[in-house]
C-alpha cells in the first residue's frame, strides 16, 4: 500500500566532481501525494539531487526510478517528457519572449519528445494547438499572470518571473515538480504569494489541465518557509541525508540544528 504511493525513488546515489563529493549515498522516496522539502546548508547537495533526477548530472553510482522505471542515463529532455518538470535556482526563462509564450514553451517541451510529435503538424495539429492554448490560459489564470501576458519576461519584476517559470513547469503537466529555491531573492510579500501557489498546486482542481496534482520536491533554505509548506522534510549535509521526518521533527533534530549552526546566517 505504502510502496505504491512512491512515485520517485533515489537509491544510494553517489555523485562527485573531481575531488568534490556532492552526494554520498543518498536514499530518498518521494510519494505522489506529498510536498517534500529538501533542506541543508550551502553546498550540501540539494541542487545536485534535483540535477541528478532531471538528468543534468549523471551520478557515478546508484539508481533513480520514476514510477518504477529506471531513469539513469536518460537525456534531460526525455525525462522532462516523462513527467519531471523543474524550476532553476537561477532563472532560466526566454527573456525576449512574452509571459504567455514562455508558458506555452512548457507545452512544447512536453510535446517535442512525445511519441506522436511527428504527426502534430498535420491531422491532429489544430486540435492540439487549441488544447495547448486552453491549458496555458488555465495556468495564466491560476498564477494570476494575466496582467503580464504580453510583456517580455526580461522586464518583469523578479518575483513575477519566478512565477512565470513555475507556470512553464506546470504547463508540462508534471507528475513530479522540482522547485529549486522558488522564493530565493524575493521580498516578504512575494514569498508569501509563492508559498500560497505551491500549496494551491496540490489543492487545485486540475480537471482542465493536469489530471493529477504533481508530487512536489521543494528545495528551500529558510526553515520558516519549509515549516509552513512541507509535509515531510529531508535534511542534507555534506552530500548525506542526516535526517528525515515531519517539519516539527526536523526542527528539533539535533543533527540538523548542528548542521545549521555551522552556517553564519542562522
Ligand atoms: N557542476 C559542478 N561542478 C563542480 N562542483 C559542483 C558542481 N555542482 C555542484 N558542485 C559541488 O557539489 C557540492 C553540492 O553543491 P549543490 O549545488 O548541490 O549544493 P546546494 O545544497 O544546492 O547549495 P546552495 O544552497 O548553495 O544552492 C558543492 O560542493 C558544489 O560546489
Ligand atoms: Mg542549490
Amino acid at each position: 500500500m505504502q510502496e505504491n504511493r512512491v512515485i520517485l525513488s533515489l537509491e544510494d546515489i553517489y555523485l562527485s566532481f573531481g575531488g568534490v563529493q556532492a552526494l554520498a549515498g543518498v536514499n530518498i522516496d518521494i510519494k505522489k501525494d506529498e510536498i517534500l522539502a529538501l533542506i541543508g546548508p550551502n553546498g550540501s547537495g540539494k541542487t545536485s539531487i534535483l540535477n541528478s533526477i532531471s538528468g543534468f548530472y549523471r551520478p557515478q553510482k546508484g539508481n533513480i526510478y520514476l514510477k518504477g522505471k529506471r531513469i539513469n542515463n536518460i537525456k534531460p529532455s526525455k525525462i522532462a517528457a516523462m513527467g519531471v518538470a523543474r524550476t532553476f535556482q537561477n532563472l532560466a526563462l526566454y527573456r525576449g519572449l512574452s509571459t504567455v509564450d514562455n508558458i506555452l514553451s512548457g507545452r512544447h517541451i512536453m510535446m517535442k519528445q512525445s511519441f506522436l510529435s511527428g504527426f502534430l503538424y498535420f491531422g491532429p495539429a489544430l486540435k492540439t494547438e487549441v488544447e495547448h492554448r486552453r491549458q496555458v490560459e488555465y495556468i495564466m489564470d491560476f498564477l494570476e499572470l494575466e496582467p503580464y501576458r504580453h510583456q517580455h519576461v526580461g522586464v518583469l519584476p523578479y518575483g513575477v518571473r519566478k512565477r512565470v517559470e513555475l507556470g512553464r513547469a506546470l504547463a508540462m503537466e508534471p507528475k513530479v515538480l522540482l522547485l529549486d529555491e522558488p522564493m530565493a531573492g524575493m521580498n516578504m510579500e512575494e514569498k508569501e504569494d509563492m508559498a500560497r501557489y505551491v500549496l494551491d498546486i496540490r489543492e487545485a482542481k486540475w480537471e482542465t489541465v493536469i489530471k493529477e496534482s504533481p508530487a512536489i520536491v521543494l528545495v528551500e533554505h529558510e526553515m520558516d518557509v519549509v515549516m509552513g509548506i512541507a509535509e515531510r522534510v529531508v535534511a542534507l549535509d555534506w552530500g548525506k541525508k542526516i535526517a528525515e521526518g515531519t517539519p516539527d521533527e526536523i526542527k528539533n533534530n539535533q543533527a540538523v540544528i548542528k548542521a545549521y549552526l555551522g552556517e553564519e546566517e542562522y
